[in-house]
């Protein structure tokens, strides 16, 4: 109701979707499609961004809507959907599966149980897409008895953003950055997704997975991957899904000590944001009063590969921050000599930072001389504004995905072996906390987390972006 139906509609609007394209919606209420359309209108209608929701639009948007139910793990509750279906067997189905994970392998079973797993049809699979490596290999090994590797499509939002694909773009489109992409040049790369929310209604789900399986085993180390990936030799699916693998399995692992050293959590308290004041973790609806469910992880991980070794990155996600951003800070190294009358110290070391959130575009950091006389250097910038530059409507990461599916474009979607390498990464990390009794630490709502995140960074000389600002 809040992503999929507004992203279809936006899409429908640009004419992405064919003539007779059908959306069928499919749920275990027993409801009519009258009334299903009237929730889809209280519902799902306000979410609309797009200022093109006309009576015109709408009305041609829900003839499309067809509400079925039926229960999903009964194989003989399917007849309505099957029947839905009838009108072409030859055309393209991509069944969405907005659910539980539990649930993929038992829908997927009902599906060819009722001839609907058609060699044209899709899957797409939500996240939470396990919660440790061996579920995260029993739904791959489910799924794929169903579906080929080529029809299962598992959505990482974070990859449909439009400033995530421009990273592709300045790195493999300009010939400037590939040369210095590299140890050589790089000092240190910081990757942070803040968010000023905290756990919102989603508490049942949240408390059981925690801040390192919820952001960073997908979103953070994605765009690590893009970060730090081999060119690779085309745009293609595989092409591109090889290069990030590879650096998945590049991960240096962590041993018990090197995780204590390297790895900070947290969980927030209450405290004020935008001055408002919020509630802890712990007296959140519904949130066990004892838990040690991390709402913060901060981290410094390196890659094992003859570009990277010894650059460390530092990932970092939290709720009820002070700030609600996504960035990727590529700084690259101080100069190794001062031709002016200055001290190399005074040189601010050039940064790329590429911002996926709230705004979105590319920033280079670089030292100029001051006007007048004399020869004074100063940090200055060079912005590019993406939504300054290209004006032209933009389309949200569900959108983009979703039509990727429907125009089977995989390059976007994580394959099996992807997920499987990332939670083989964590998993150290999620039996190191399970066996470790000590809870998070806290951090106040509306801070950058833990004072032992700032430490983890200094203790290499470095700090985190917005500490090295200067004030306004
Ligand atoms: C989701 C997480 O995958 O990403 C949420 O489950 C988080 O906890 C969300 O809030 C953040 O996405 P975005 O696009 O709002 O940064």
């Amino acid at each position: 109701m809040r992503k999929l139906l507004p992203a279809m509609f936006s899409r429908d609007v640009c004419g992405d979707l064919p003539p007779l394209a059908r959306i069928i919606c499919v749920g275990r209420q027993d409801c009519c499609q009258e009334d299903f359309l009237n929730t889809v209108s209280t519902t799902s209608k306000p979410h609309i961004k797009s200022p093109a929701v006309t009576a015109e639009n709408w009305e041609r948007f829900t003839k499309r809507i067809v509400y079925v139910s039926l229960n999903a793990t009964e194989s003989g509750t399917y007849a309505p959907l099957v029947e839905a279906l009838r009108a072409d067997p030859a055309i393209t189905r991509v069944y969405y599966l907005a659910t539980p994970p539990h649930l993929f392998a038992q829908i997927c079973d009902n599906l060819k149980e009722n001839g609907l797993a058609t060699p044209n049809s899709r899957v797409v699979l939500e996240k939470p897409l396990g919660r440790d490596l061996a579920s995260a290999k029993q739904i791959n090994a489910e799924v794929g008895e169903v579906f080929s590797e080529s029809q299962i499509y598992r959505i990482d939002h974070y990859l449909g953003k439009e400033t995530v694909q421009n990273l592709l773009a300045l790195r493999f489109g300009n010939i400037l950055f590939e040369p210095l992409w590299r140890r050589e040049w790089i000092s240190d790369v910081q990757i942070t997704i803040a968010e000023k929310l905290g756990v919102g209604n989603r508490i049942g789900y949240y408390d059981t997975s925690g801040a390192l399986r919820d952001m960073l085993q997908n979103h953070l180390l994605q765009l690590l991957c893009i970060v730090a990936m081999e060119p690779p030799t085309s745009i293609a699916p595989d092409a591109v899904r090889d290069a990030k693998l590879q650096v998945l399995r590049s991960l240096k692992r962590f041993t018990p000590t090197t995780l204590a050293q390297n790895i900070v959590r947290g969980q927030y308290r209450a405290g004020h944001v935008d001055g408002k004041p919020v509630p802890s973790y712990r007296d959140e609806p519904d949130a066990p009063q004892h838990s040690r469910t991390e709402t913060f992880v901060a981290m410094k991980a390196e890659i094992d590969t003859w570009r990277w070794a010894g650059v460390p990155f530092y990932l970092r996600t939290g709720k009820r921050m002070a700030d609600s951003l996504a960035e990727i800070v590529v700084r690259f190294k101080q100069i190794p000599h001062s031709i002016f009358n200055q001290p190399t110290s005074s040189f601010q070391p050039n940064s790329l930072v590429i911002r996926l959130q709230p705004d979105e575009g590319l920033r280079m950091n670089l030292m100029a001389k001051t006007p007048g006389e004399g020869m004074r250097l100063k940090p200055a910038e060079l912005e590019l504004d993406f939504r300054e530059t290209f004006k032209m409507p933009r389309m949200d990461a569900y959108e983009r995905l979703l039509l990727d599916v429907l125009r089977g474009q995989l390059t976007l979607f994580m394959r099996g072996d992807e997920l499987e390498a990332a939670w083989e990464w964590v998993e150290p990390i999620l039996n190191n906390w399970e066996q470790d009794d000590s809870a998070p630490l806290p951090y106040s709502s509306g801070t950058w987390g833990p004072a032992a995140a700032s430490a983890l960074i200094g203790r290499d000389g470095l700090q985190w972006r917005e500490e090295a600002l200067p004030e306004d």
